[in-house]
């Protein structure tokens, strides 16, 4: 069972929320040695960007369960469960070394902002006044632009508690980054718990009205990275409608699932209907889909995804507070990003389950068509939970 923490009523998530900051500033700045070790977290160079050093925090829990971030991007490097058999096994991809993520990622494990996936034209308005973004992935603005919060080096704390261990990585992106309007603070939290399960809190304020869409860009393949395709992992998606896309995979409404070869309701194996013909598997190449797993945000994190590998026996449960899981198949993986073990990531080799508002909703929210907003006022607080739990299946 996941830790009941998570899932309780505000009040007592707020207390949590207290003791953990409370920790934080107990553990006062990050420690300047080489090999520190706080409860189960410790920590190493992990290379320079900028001349800037950056670190990599592993936190480690009970069970030999590990998760190692650098607050370069905020990146998930790896992490680390067992298998039906108890062998640990690494189940994302990455690299080893800093400078091989700034020499060229397809966002592994980053954090994507300000606004994670597409925003059509790179365009969008507040109040009557038009912002234009950078486009870098034409015709479109994607995951925040040239330079998003995947590949800024953020402020990193680390806070061990007893029943969790965190990193809380803190960032300000200034007014008129990348094009978006707004001094914007943020504040993202990984915590590891000893019920396997990785969570990420994001929080942002800004100081002018803005649009924000934090999330995680993880690719999993939960047979070990480097082992070749994810085509035989199980999907399942709690979600019956999806946001279809035309051919520059902007959204064009909501549309029902059924009858397409996209409707994971029931665990289906991802290969078993990938190549078939249907407009929106062939635009994305396979499946890169914002499925609505929910109709606007919610104040506590709830069941959107679960994927299990046969061979392995390992499984990843996905909860999350957001309205939208884009469920993208690595159809843009193609052998030319060579990985932790030596070995190429080619086609589909890592599956992405990313909770986020649906893509280019600057561009939707007005127009009824059941988007939630992304917009942040100032004075409010931008907050998103996803918690990425794992386990294994229980023998029959
Ligand atoms: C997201 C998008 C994909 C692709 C990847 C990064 O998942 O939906 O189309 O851009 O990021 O390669």
């Amino acid at each position: 069972m996941i830790n009941p923490f998570f899932f309780l009523r505000s009040r007592f998530r707020a207390r949590t929320a207290a003791i953990v900051s409370l920790l934080a500033i107990m553990s006062g700045s990050i420690p300047t040695e080489n090999s520190f070790a706080s409860g189960s977290i410790t920590w190493k160079p992990f290379g320079k960007v900028d001349d800037q050093d950056v670190k990599l925090y592993t936190l480690t829990n009970s069970n030999g369960v590990s998760v190692s971030i650098t607050n370069y991007g905020g990146i998930v490097t790896s992490i680390l469960v067992p298998d039906q058999n108890g062998i640990l096994g690494d189940v994302v991809l990455g690299y080893h070394s800093v400078e091989e993520y700034v020499a060229g990622s397809p966002y592994f494990g980053c954090i994507t902002g300000r606004y994670a996936n597409r925003i059509a034209n790179g365009k969008f308005s507040i109040d009557g006044k038009e912002y234009q973004l950078a486009i870098n992935n034409p015709p479109n603005h994607l995951h925040g632009g040239e330079k998003g919060f995947d590949k800024q080096i953020w402020e990193a704390r680390a806070v061990a508690g007893k029943e969790r261990s965190s990193v809380i990585l803190t960032h300000t992106s200034p007014d008129g980054d990348e094009g978006y309007p707004g001094n914007l603070k943020m504040r993202v939290i990984y915590t590891l718990t000893h019920q396997n399960a990785l969570r990420i809190q994001y929080y942002a304020e800004s100081d002018k009205k803005t649009v924000v869409n934090l999330t995680n860009h993880t690719y999993f393949n939960l047979a070990g990275e480097g082992s070749g395709d994810i085509l035989k992992h199980r999907m399942r998606i709690v979600a019956g409608r999806y946001t279809p896309v035309d051919e520059n995979l902007i959204p064009t409404g909501i549309a029902l699932l059924d009858g397409t070869p996209l409707d994971f309701r029931k665990a289906t194996p991802i290969g078993k209907r990938i190549g078939e013909d249907h407009d929106h598997l062939k635009f994305g190449l396979g499946y890169d889909h914002n499925y609505v797993v929910g109709d606007a945000r919610q104040e506590t994190p709830s069941l959107v995804a679960v994927v299990t590998e046969p061979n392995s026996g390992r499984m990843l449960k996905v909860f999350t507070t957001e309205p939208g899981l884009q469920f993208y198949s690595g159809n843009f993986l193609d052998g030319s990003n060579v990985g932790k073990s030596g070995k190429a990531y080619e086609y589909r080799n890592g599956f992405c389950l990313e909770a986020q508002i649906f893509p280019d909703s600057p561009n939707h929210e007005n127009k009824g068509e059941g988007y939630t907003t992304a917009i942040l006022k100032p004075g409010k607080t931008y907050t998103q939970t996803t918690v990425y739990r794992f386990d294994v299946v229980k023998p029959k």
